[in-house]
């Protein structure tokens, strides 16, 4: 591949639509009675293998594009899987492990090679404590995982890593439990499946760092709109801001608050953005970000704001190389279990561009 040097960039885009919501769309969908019609739903490999996971328990879906549409099959609707259940390179998948450690079958759940080294002993923990039997196939704490659906319980987990795949694993298992369950992170992670349950019709209560579940006796279909992504507005927020001259506007971005991190860490790096149309829809905020060329200097980047940026954060580093000054990412050391480890590969691929990149521990120093 050849980059060569961009003038200006100007111009109007719309981003895909976001990828976590277009997956909690999907699987709440397939658990409510009625048709769920979604749109703008990413048409990315990981949410069609959470597509395919649905289909293979029964539910029906049509995705014509733009527009998905899930006949769901109430939440006590769903049919054991005549095969294994694949996630592909989808680590939000995974968190289909709560619904399925609720059901009234036996099914396996895994995914590709790097899927099968991410740990699941996160989620495996709680849900046990539900009364959930879920075991890691060859042991190592990872997928496959054989889920043998039991009765669960509620329980009040105190999670160590500020997870949105950890907590959601464990309240969709609590639609199903008896009495209520809490999950409280270390720092609030995205907030999409607490926002949509009960749009759904589920009782779900956040105070703090604690999200609270009722167990439900039925899901109710929705319309959702799926914003776009911030994670793919990102690249464009970087991109207008690094290149002298631009003006970029992005349409129809979600700036939840648990997801707008990379508007702060800009804003105190220098950035002009502006915000314009803001507005709600169903529950989740969205803007248009008006972006201009800036000049940037360095940020310190560390604690509650993690979470919040957390996808964000490798498009951050390359951003910091091009500000003043030094930067200092810490209290990122879950960048190291997705689906590559996230501070290794850009050090050595920024270093490898003739950036000055250390790593540290939790995360990166950028001069
Ligand atoms: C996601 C949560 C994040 C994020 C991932 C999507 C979600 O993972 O990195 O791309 O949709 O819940 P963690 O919650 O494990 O940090």
């Amino acid at each position: 591949m050849e980059f060569k040097k961009s003038g200006p960039l100007k111009g109007e885009i719309t981003v895909p639509g976001d990828k976590s919501i277009s997956h909690r769309a999907v699987m709440f969908g397939s658990l409510a009675k009625g048709t769920t019609e979604i749109t703008g739903f990413l048409q990315g490999a990981d949410c069609l293998s959470t597509i395919s996971c649905f289909e293979r328990m029964g539910v029906a879906l049509e995705n014509r594009g733009d527009i998905v549409l899930v006949h769901g099959n109430g939440l006590h609707g769903l049919k054991k899987p005549e095969t294994i259940l694949d996630c592909g390179n989808s680590g939000t998948t995974r968190l289909i492990s709560g619904i399925l450690s609720a059901q009234n079958f036996d099914v396996t759940l895994t995914g590709d090679a790097s899927i099968q080294k991410r740990p699941m002993k996160r989620i495996m923990e709680p849900l046990s404590l539900m009364g959930a039997d879920i075991v890691s196939v060859n042991g190592n704490g990872c997928a496959p995982l054989a889920i043998h659906g039991k009765a669960l319980h509620g329980i009040h987990y105190t999670s160590k890593v500020a997870s949105a795949q950890v907590k959601s694993s464990i309240l969709l298992a609590g639609l199903y439990a008896e009495g209520p369950t809490s999950v409280t992170e270390p720092y609030v992670s995205r907030n999409h499946s607490e926002i949509m349950l009960n749009l759904f019709g589920a009782h779900v209560t956040t105070t703090n760092t604690t999200a609270t579940i009722e167990p439900a006796s039925e899901l109710y279909s929705r319309k959702i709109n799926v914003p776009g992504d911030i994670s793919s507005a990102a690249y464009f927020i970087a991109a207008g801001l690094m290149v002298p001259g631009s003006e970029i506007l992005i349409k129809n971005v979600g700036i939840n608050p648990t997801r707008d991190g990379i508007l702060h860490v800009c804003r105190a790096m220098g950035a002009d953005l502006t915000l314009l149309n803001v507005k709600e829809d169903e529950g989740e905020p969205v803007a248009d970000i008006l972006v201009r060329a800036s000049s940037l200097h360095a940020a310190e980047i560390g604690g509650s704001i993690i979470p919040t940026l957390i996808d964000e954060l490798p498009m951050i580093a390359a951003l910091a190389c091009f500000a003043q000054g030094t930067t200092v990412i810490r209290d990122a050391a879950e960048l190291k279990v997705k689906e590559s480890n996230r501070i290794a590969v850009m050090v050595e691929n920024l270093s490898a561009m003739g950036a000055d990149v250390t790593e540290t521990e939790d995360g990166m120093i950028i001069h």
